[in-house]
């Protein structure tokens, strides 16, 4: 989440600079300005008084929050956070709050680039589904409200999206068909919410995605083939969700994936041997499924896990002995379990604790007990 915001940070400042020291700027749309006067109506802001700069004709030029495109007085950018360190918020001593809806007079700004409406907890009601009529849309961040009812269907409209994210919500029904029409969506956050239905079968169609956050939401059925082309994927989470099947083996050859977050969920069979020899992965959670069979022999030098969790699943046989080559294993979890063996000696356990290897069937050796014979 922290670095989809300094990104839009990065762009919204560059949209600032290179708008032009030498024109004089066109002062603010009246249709705008009214559009952002009924979008403000609908909100409420009891404590930090984001809407105060929000008087006289010119909405281009201090209020808080709306930048313009300097030729057209049109509004190209509308960014209220609820959290940040700006001294708004620093001066009122503590994170934003904003009860009320998003009025669908915000798509009236025809305009708008970016359309940031973050961490304000209470605003509640639906995503106006109009919003897919906004066609130059790049950002769109709702992140930390609590917005309810379903993503727009049409949300594939929206063809020039970057970035999308509404995760910390309370949307609902399923993730619409139409978002692997985004084409240029690199960035997708719909984590925390109560999305349900499976994961669009072709979600890989999303070739420029970087990182798709689906956790802790009711997603369920398999996951789909078609992930493997996305080769920039680098971040996936779809932990805490319902899906089932197996994990396919193309985890372990996608070409810049490093974190996989797929634990909390019915996942089953074997753990591919491909994605616990994979050399690019540093974060792997299977932690709370349903996996069997034994913990492939596949380490090797190249190994470097910052964490490795793959606790409570059902897995059989002894700690694999090429894991005491790696080269760094920082969090490991092997616990609730059925394994059995002597745990191998070696650099990467040396800091580790008992409690990663707790509750199998009879290992033993450092950290544990000494083994018997
Ligand atoms: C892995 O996932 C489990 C269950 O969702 C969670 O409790 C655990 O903290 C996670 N482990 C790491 C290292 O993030």
């Amino acid at each position: 989440m922290a670095s989809s915001r300094s990104y839009s940070f990065l762009l919204f400042s560059v949209l600032l600079s290179s708008a032009g020291t030498t024109v004089t700027s066109a002062s603010c749309s009246r249709a705008d300005r009214e559009a952002l006067r009924e979008f403000q109506s609908g909100l409420s802001d009891p404590y930090i008084g984001i809407f105060t700069s929000w008087t006289g004709e010119d909405c281009c030029a201090h209020w808080y929050g709306v930048s313009c495109d300097p030729s057209t007085g049109r509004v190209a950018d509308l960014t209220l956070r609820g959290e940040s360190e700006d001294p708004i918020l620093t001066r009122a001593g503590r994170s934003g709050l904003m009860t009320g809806r998003i009025s669908p007079a915000i798509c009236r700004l025809d305009r708008l680039s970016n359309l940031i409406i973050a961490d304000w907890k209470q605003i509640s009601g639906p995503i106006p589904s109009c919003i897919t009529s906004l066609a130059s849309l790049r950002i769109l961040d709702l992140v930390g409200n609590r917005l309810s009812g379903p993503l727009p269907a049409n949300l594939g409209k929206l063809s020039h999206l970057t970035v999308l994210n509404v995760a910390d919500n309370q949307i609902s029904a399923q993730i619409p068909k139409s978002i692997t029409q985004i084409s240029g969506l690199m960035h997708l956050n719909l984590a925390s919410n109560h999305i349900s239905g499976d994961i669009p079968s072709d979600l890989g169609n999303l070739k420029m995605l970087s990182r798709a956050l689906l956790g802790r939401n009711q997603i369920s059925g398999k996951i789909p083939p078609s992930i493997s082309y996305m080769n920039r994927l680098a971040d996936l989470d779809l932990a805490e969700n319902q899906l089932w099947g197996s994990i396919p083996a193309f985890f372990g050859s996608m070409p810049v994936l490093s974190s996989l977050y797929l634990d909390s969920n019915r996942l089953s069979g074997l753990i591919p041997p491909e994605i616990l020899g994979s050399k690019g992965l540093g974060i792997l959670n299977l932690s709370r499924n349903e996996l069997t069979g034994l913990i492939a022999d596949v380490f090797t030098s190249r190994t470097y896990f910052t964490a490795l969790d793959l606790s409570y699943n059902k897995l059989t046989g002894d700690v694999p002995k090429t894991l005491s080559k790696a080269t760094f294993v920082g969090h490991l979890d092997l616990s609730h379990n059925h394994l059995c063996g002597r745990i191998p000696a070696g650099l990467p356990f040396d800091h580790l604790e008992a409690a990663s290897f707790a509750s199998n069937d009879c290992l033993c050796g450092w950290p544990l007990q000494a083994c018997r014979s």
